[in-house]
């Protein structure tokens, strides 16, 4: 499916934080939405997933979507794993957790969904009555994209998961979001980690001051300093 995002705006209160922002992520894409501390990368995301307050277009496949709830958005195939891996209740175990990410499939699909997400995320499996918050940063990360990933979502909002991880636990992390593409999963990537960002994702646009600056193709994002430099100039 693919996600078009036209004119929006988005804040809070009277705060107006993101301005006509405009962007389209098409199936089995992977963007990155670079910027700095504060700009705007979070809220755009909250924008696009129902939680943070905006006018303007988005649209999936052609349906209109900012009339609805996030609820309903989720229900269409959105689905955001927000930043600090918010979506992860601590006490509650690996499978709990999991659990609640399987809510919205049919019950009779929701053994083997589970299954597969086991699968691709090994380690959760072996730690499935820990509660979450005694694993890793690493391993939360997976259990809050295997979470968001229990919804089967066609549009993937995936909000700075490399924020605190060390490099090793970047390169599982890599793969495994990599191998969202053959699933024909589109993906929103907001990073500061250009270089991480860099592995994963085919073109790149980047937020300054809630506004898009500027972006380009994949050839420009694997040259982490030209992305850098941009960065900066937009900063
Ligand atoms: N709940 C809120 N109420 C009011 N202002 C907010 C709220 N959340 C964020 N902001 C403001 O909106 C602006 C953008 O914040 P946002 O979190 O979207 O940036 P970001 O690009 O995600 O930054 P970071 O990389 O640090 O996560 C900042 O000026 C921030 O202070
Ligand atoms: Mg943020």
């Amino acid at each position: 499916m693919t996600l078009r995002i036209s004119n929006l705006h988005a804040g809070y209160g009277r705060i107006e934080v993101c301005r006509q922002i405009a962007l389209e992520v098409g199936e089995g894409e992977f963007l990155a939405l670079l910027g700095a501390n504060g700009a705007g990368k979070s809220t755009l995301l909250g924008a696009i997933a129902g939680s943070v307050v905006a006018r303007g277009a988005i649209e999936l496949d052609g349906r209109r979507l900012d009339g609805v709830n996030a609820r309903e958005r989720a229900r269409s195939g959105l689905a955001l794993v927000p930043e600090g891996r918010r979506n992860l209740f601590s006490p509650l175990t690996v499978m709990e957790n999991m659990q609640l990410g399987l809510r919205l499939q049919p019950a009779a699909e929701r053994a083997r969904t589970q299954d597969e997400l086991f699968a691709m995320f090994p380690i959760l499996s072996t730690r499935r009555s820990q509660p979450a918050g005694l694993l890793s940063g690493g391993e939360q990360q997976m259990l809050a994209l295997a979470v968001a990933l229990a919804r089967k979502p066609s549009v993937l909002l995936l909000d700075e998961p490399s924020q605190g991880l060390a490099p090793l636990v970047l390169q599982n992390l890599v793969e495994q979001i990599g191998a969202l593409r053959s699933m024909g999963v589109a993906l929103l990537l907001a990073e500061q980690n250009h270089r991480f960002a860099a592995q994963l994702c085919d073109r790149y646009v980047v937020l300054s001051s809630g506004e898009i600056a500027g972006g380009g193709g994949g050839d420009e994002l694997q040259d982490a300093e030209q992305v850098a430099h941009a960065l900066m100039a937009a900063a």
